[in-house]
This record gives structure tokens, sequence and C-alpha cells, in this order.
């Protein structure tokens, strides 16, 4: 299908993975273990509570980085930390020109509190910028994807100790320099929001270390937003030229009626979720936000440059993830339909469909976040993750038919030009799971969301070859005609 083509002629269209969820070899060439590698996968879960989403005491950290069983899949990835070369040939034969990733912190810093880096790791990561600028592929760098060192959480508490900060600086300091011949555009925090979901995947803080919910949960999102903002004057400092973007999933959804009680409600579940990106791309804590913090007397511990520096430090761009939506709802009983999705369970939406998973299917949604964030903010925007995960199998004789990717891709795709006609500065869509990781929620390979198959089961058995889907030739020829022919 052809289409009146309104992408910018440098758009960066490309795939998004993350370190965690592709590398592997958790323990090898001097890597420390992540909290990502305590998130088992267990058969028959309640997609309802994701096992990923657990909150750990020290103690059930230690028991599970010491537990040997097959069921912690993120340890093995999809061998990317040895097969990234044949990885980037395939994104390269897409015509991708842009590969978004993570570097995995533990590899840099096993414990995370050392002063010397690991020079394994940082080999590991000049070896695929190498490999991408190769294929003038370029990379898009998060610096924490839900990988931060165990060791951080269990000795420090992680994000709820002040110290992370002084952590933190040292290994954007260490890899901007390392890679500023390398790298243009970074990211400091995955979905910053995730917190809001879980102490554990966002903050990496045991339950050992929650004294009062609330106000921990807002003093750990003050440090993360310390953080990016120290990341961003790092960043200035060594290499002036490149940017420091946020990332937030982005949670889209509607008043499930036009009682004005569920528009109220739809308007406080966006700010719950606008804050986040508030703070970054302006710089201050929004009055809503002190309303609430007023309201439930929750005294976040600050210090006196702190302000001057999320001010002085905002982002260059915005990136966010969208899946799906919801509806918001001011009353939700018994009879009420609910759904699950990307870090969200919201009410159900009658004029959706659903992936397998119960993800709200929603191109528009794509649109109207676009429009919303540019008007809010005047900021390019960036599509950080995009895509849908399905069950699939494949023995490599025959080729997979995923039109139903096609078509939520296409969807997609086709309201981003919508939005771009009517103004919006959008400068990149980087698919999720270009080809098939890890699940971040649920821990299995079997959501698969690529255009490449990974023959591999939930685990770690198979070939791990990597087959061709028919959405493969499809991304490419939407991205050799800069989305005209989708
Ligand atoms: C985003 C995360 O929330 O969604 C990714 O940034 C994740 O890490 C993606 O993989 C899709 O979610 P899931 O749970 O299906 O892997």
């Amino acid at each position: 299908m052809a289409k009146d083509t309104f992408f910018p002629e440098h758009f960066l269209w490309g795939g998004a993975i993350a370190a965690n969820q592709s590398e592997g070899s958790w323990n090898k060439d001097g890597r420390g273990s992540s909290v990502a590698d305590t998130a088992p996968y267990y058969e028959n879960q309640d997609y309802a509570k994701y096992a990923a989403f657990d909150e750990l005491s020290i103690e059930e950290i230690e028991k599970r980085l010491a537990d040997k069983k097959d069921i912690y899949p993120k340890r093995w990835g999809i061998h990317f930390y040895e097969r990234y070369e044949e990885d980037i040939a395939l994104f390269a034969e897409m015509g991708f020109k842009a590969l978004r990733m993570s570097i995995s912190w533990s590899r840099i810093f096993p414990k995370g509190d050392e002063k010397e880096p690991n020079k394994a790791g940082l080999d590991f990561y000049h070896r695929v910028f190498r490999t991408l600028k190769q294929y003038d592929i370029e990379p898009i760098v998060t610096l924490s994807h839900y990988e931060t060192p165990a060791y951080l959480a269990t000795k420090y508490g992680g994000w709820i100790n002040r110290k992370m900060l002084t952590f933190f600086s040292h290994y954007c300091e260490t890899v901007i320099s390392e890679f500023k011949d390398s790298v243009k555009y970074w990211m400091a925090f995955n979905e910053i929001n995730v917190i809001d979901h879980s102490f554990y995947v966002g903050g990496a803080v045991p339950t050992d270390y929650i004294k009062d919910e609330k106000t921990d949960k807002y003093q750990v999102i003050h440090h993360l937003f310390m953080a990016s903002a120290m990341a961003k004057k790092i960043l200035k400092d060594i290499s002036p030229n490149a940017q420091m973007g946020g990332m937030l999933a982005r949670r889209e959804g509607y008043a499930a009626s036009c009682d004005p009680l569920d528009v109220l409600e739809s308007i406080k579940d966006d700010q719950k979720n606008l804050f986040y990106s508030d703070v970054l791309v302006r710089g201050y804590y929004p009055s809503y936000i002190k309303a609430f913090f007023k309201e439930n007397d929750i005294n976040l511990i600050m210090e006196d440059t702190d302000e001057t520096l999320l001010k002085e430090n905002t982002i260059d761009y915005l990136s966010f993830s969208y899946y799906m939506t919801v509806l918001s709802k001011h009353k939700i009983d018994k009879d009420t339909e609910l759904t699950t999705g990307n870090l969200v369970n919201g009410v159900k939406n009658p004029y959706l469909e659903s992936n397998e998973w119960g993800w709200q299917i929603d191109p528009v949604g794509l649109r109207i976040t676009l429009e919303k964030l540019y008007d809010r903010y005047q900021l390019p925007l960036f599509v950080a993750e995009n895509g849908i995960g399905l069950q699939e199998h494949s023995d490599g004789t025959t080729e997979i038919e995923d039109t139903q990717r096609i078509d939520y891709l296409r969807s997609h795709i086709n309201e981003m030009g919508k939005a771009i006609k009517n103004g919006v500065d959008l400068i990149g869509y980087t698919v999720w799971g270009p080809i098939d990781i890890i699940s971040m929620s649920t821990s299995e390979i079997s959501k698969r969301y690529g255009f490449i198959y990974v023959d591999a089961d939930n685990f770690g058995n198979g070939t791990f070859n990597r087959y061709k889907k028919k959405s493969f030739n499809w991304y490419k020829q939407v991205i050799a005609s800069n989305g005209e022919e989708i």
C-alpha cells in the first residue's frame, strides 16, 4: 500500500533492544549480576500479576542469584553477546538507520561501586559500535534499562539511597567519555516511571529498605530525576553536540464515558504519567504534584542545589514507549471489565481489540499521544518502542507469516505520518524487539516481537539460529521508501 510520505529525510527508522533481554552471558568476561538476572520465567503464570514485578527482599535476591535452575531467561537472552555481528548484519539488511540498545551497567562496573571499569565490558561495546558504524547505523544508547548491578540493590538499597548518584555519575562519565566518538543520542533511564509499578524493577530497592511506601517512592523518583540531570550535565561537558533524551512509558488513555467525573479521572491519571516528563522537560516539580505531596504529607529530602541542577539540565528530546491505551473510570465496581497491559492494568475499551496478553491495540492513540506531547512540550519526540508480542513457532523450513504484526505496525506508522503532517517534530521510530528477545514482564521468549525469529524456548533450549519472518522484507521496504510503501 502506498501512502503520502511525511517522514523527514533523516528519520531514524530502526529497532530497539535492551542488554538484559538480549545479551545473555550474564557471568562472562567479568560481568556482575544485575537485578534483571533474578527475574524468573514461570510456566502458567498469571498475566495480571507479572513475576518480573515481584518485590524482593535482600535474602530473596541472593537466593535467586545463587539458584542455578534454568528459569531465568534474561541470563542467556538470545546470545547477542556472541552473535551481535550476525544480528547487526540482519538489521543492516533491513536498512536500519538506528539501533536503540542499552549498556549493561554491571558489565562495566560489576558491583557498581568500583573505581575502575571492567575493560572487557568496554571492549564489547566498542566492538558493537564499530559494527554499527560499518553499516551506518546510529546507536541510541540507554544508560539504564532495568539492569542496575544487583550488589547496589543489596548493599545500598538501590535508588532509595542518594549515594547511587555518585555511582551512576561515575558510570556515566566512564561510558560517555569512552564512547563519545561513537554515540550521539543517549537516554538516561528506560521508562523512568516504571517505579509506579515496582520498587525493584524501577528502583532496584529491596523490601528491607522500604519504610513508608508513599514517601519512599517519591524519594526514589527524586534521585532518578537528579541522576538524569547529572547525566545530561556530564554529556554537555564531555560531548556538547550529543543529545540526552528522557524516556517515558506513555500511558495514553481516555475517559470511560463523558461523565465529567470520568473525564476528571482521566486528567488525573494523565497527570500521574506526565509528571515524569514534566520534570524532565521543564526542570521543576509541577504544581499538581506539589499539591499531592502536601495532601499526603510527603516531604522529600533534597539538597540546596537540587532544584538548580534539575532546572539547568533538562532533556533535549523526549522518547517514549507506546503499545496500547486504557480507560479511566472514577468508580470501578465488580462489573467493570479490566485488562492487562504494558505496566498498566486498566479499564477495557470496548472499541479496541487486544493481543493474546490483553494489550489493547490502538494506532490512533499513538497519534493522540504524539500530538498531545508535542503540544505540551514543543520538543523533538522519539518513539523508542512500539510493537506487538505474538506466539509464533518455526523450525526454519517455512517462513512465519506474521501479518498481524505487519498490520499492527502499518497502522501505527500511518498514524505517525499523520502526526508529522500535522506539525509534530518526530525524529525516529524504533520498533521494539526487531529480533525476538526475552520479555521484560514475563521473562519468556515465547512472547515474540521480532522481524527475526530466534530458535529458542523459555528454558534456553534450541539452536538460537535466526530466521527471517515475513515482516522482515516488509519493514525493509518501509524504510527504503521512507514510510511511503507500507
Ligand atoms: C517496555 C520495556 O515496557 O516494554 C521493554 O521498556 C519491554 O523492556 C517492552 O520488553 C515490552 O514488554 P514485554 O513485557 O512484552 O517484554
